[in-house]
């Protein structure tokens, strides 16, 4: 007999027939005349309550049927009498698949949720933290929103581009790279000069982990149009802050063509489309998290989804910022970067929705983004979102060859190592624009909890590579 996953059976109208569901234990109860137990298959945030009379299951028989461990049962589909459930299964046959011995399991459940272990304690256990409803519920929206991205994308004639993972250029993550070597830490073979000597490493050369694909994703912008990437990314920066990973996820879509303008359209219909499908999708999990965690969050989805983001430049956020009552612990002032206290002031306190940064001062970001015509600041985007900060960072960028060898120059990016990007503004250059998402945080958004380190299965950040 085929198996049927809870999900399917608890919205089953075909009722009085025999199924066979395998799950995990989440709870048994009850008394001397019948046990009730609760089963969970991953396929859906809600349990399927299990019936077995006395008479067939003395309590005896069932105690491996503890949580935690697996079962596969056999039975009668049918209307539940009792109340909290449509259906439930009256047992026939039980086999436990795998047992989970309640003295050393360590995820116990009590009342609605794992209330009595903390988040803090569950990343400790992160590879059983899983089978707990707030990680079963986080790892399906992550999936509706990964598999969102590239809907999106197909039904907007955007194409999939798979960048290079390891990537012999270091030009846009200085400082913040780690390397990928083959070379014995010990003893690496060295040059004349006493130097490590790279030529023997594996490439041939130094080589890193990529921080953004998003040079290369220009090269396939020029000869495809609009395209995307959505791949990992390392950065070794030390920030232990409950929204930064050593090792995330991003979405880059580039856009030959586009301007300033069209990037921010395309980011904003973009984020718009994924929170609405996560609320059309994942609709019983994110009630889960609304209850459980955050009693604004289904709230505060709609309304991102309502509301038109707020576009402003730099500029005049600053003369916000410098009017605010607040007092910050960075001072603002034009040309510093805006601290997340400040993104945060913009979104949460002063315009309450999403806010677009434009035209930052060109020393403060990147080299390859277009200069403006007044010489001093950059089409540089951000997107800040309420409760995260910044969510999307992106530009247009520039296009003119001597433009952007000059600011190259000016910043110390060696054009030797990227003479193959050059090349695009050498043979047919154009217009475009692009973005890069974090698609951690964006899940953390949509998830509404608080770290980072929640939101992906197996974080890596600072001290911290377990697993
Ligand atoms: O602003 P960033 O550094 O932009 C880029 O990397 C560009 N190459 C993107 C582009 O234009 N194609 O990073 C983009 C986004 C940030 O807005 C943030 O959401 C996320 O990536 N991000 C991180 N997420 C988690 N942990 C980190 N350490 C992150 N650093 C950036
Ligand atoms: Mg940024």
């Amino acid at each position: 007999m085929r198996r049927t996953t809870v999900k399917e059976l608890l919205s089953s109208q075909e009722l009085d027939r025999e199924v066979l569901v395998k799950a995990w234990v989440r709870t048994r109860r009850g008394n001397k005349y019948v046990q009730f137990i609760a089963l969970n298959d991953g396929s859906t945030i809600h349990t399927l309550q299990v019936v077995a009379a006395a008479e067939q299951f003395p309590e005896e028989s069932l105690k491996e049927i503890t949580t935690g461990a697996c079962v596969a049962v056999r039975g009668q589909l049918v209307a539940s009498q009792g109340k909290g459930q449509a259906v439930e299964v009256q047992a026939t046959e039980i086999t436990v698949l795998g047992t989970a011995n309640p003295e050393t399991y360590p995820i116990q459940r009590r009342g609605s949720d794992q209330k009595g272990i903390s988040l803090e304690a569950l990343r400790e256990i992160a590879h059983l933290r899983p089978r707990t409803n707030t990680f079963g519920a986080v790892l399906r929206v992550r999936h509706a929103l990964a598999f969102a991205v590239h809907q999106y994308f197909n039904d907007h004639g955007f194409f999939y581009v798979h960048t290079p993972i390891i990537t012999g250029s270091d030009a846009e993550g200085a400082g913040q790279m780690f390397r990928v070597t083959t070379l014995p830490p010990e003893h690496p073979p060295r040059t004349a000069d006493g130097s490590v000597d790279f030529a023997e490493d594996f490439f041939g050369k130094q080589t890193n982990l990529t921080v953004s694909g998003q040079l290369e994703g220009e090269l396939a912008a020029m000869a495809l149009g609009s395209i995307y990437t959505f791949g990992p990314t390392f950065r070794a920066e030390n920030s232990n802050t409950a929204r930064h990973l050593a090792e995330f996820w991003m979405i880059e879509p580039e856009v030959a063509f586009n301007e300033l303008e069209d990037n921010m359209d395309l980011a904003e219909d973009f984020l718009q489309s994924l929170v609405k499908y996560a609320l059309a999708h994942c609709a019983d999990d994110l009630q889960f998290l609304n209850d459980q965690y955050d009693k604004e969050l289904l709230a505060r989805l709609q309304s991102v989804v309502d509301n038109a983001f707020q576009r402003l430049t730099y500029t005049e956020a600053v003369e916000i910022l410098k009017l605010a009552k607040q007092k910050f612990e960075f001072p603002v002032d034009w040309g510093t970067d805006l601290q997340s206290e400040h993104e945060r002031y913009l979104v949460e306190k002063h315009f309450k929705k999403p806010v677009i940064l434009t035209n930052y001062p060109r020393e403060i970001k990147a080299f390859y983004m277009k200069l403006d015509d007044d010489g001093r600041t950059v089409r540089a985007m951000d997107v800040l979102f309420p409760g995260i900060g910044e969510i999307i960072g992106g530009s247009q960028r520039e296009e003119d060859y001597a433009k952007l060898t000059t600011r190259m120059a000016e910043m110390h990016v060696p054009a030797d190592e990227l003479d193959w990007y050059l090349d695009t503004r050498r043979f047919g250059t154009a217009p475009h624009a692009g973005f890069g998402l974090g698609f951690e945080r964006l899940v953390l958004f949509v998830t509404g909890m608080a770290n980072i380190r929640d939101v992906i299965p197996f974080p890596r950040y600072p001290k911290n590579a377990a697993f």
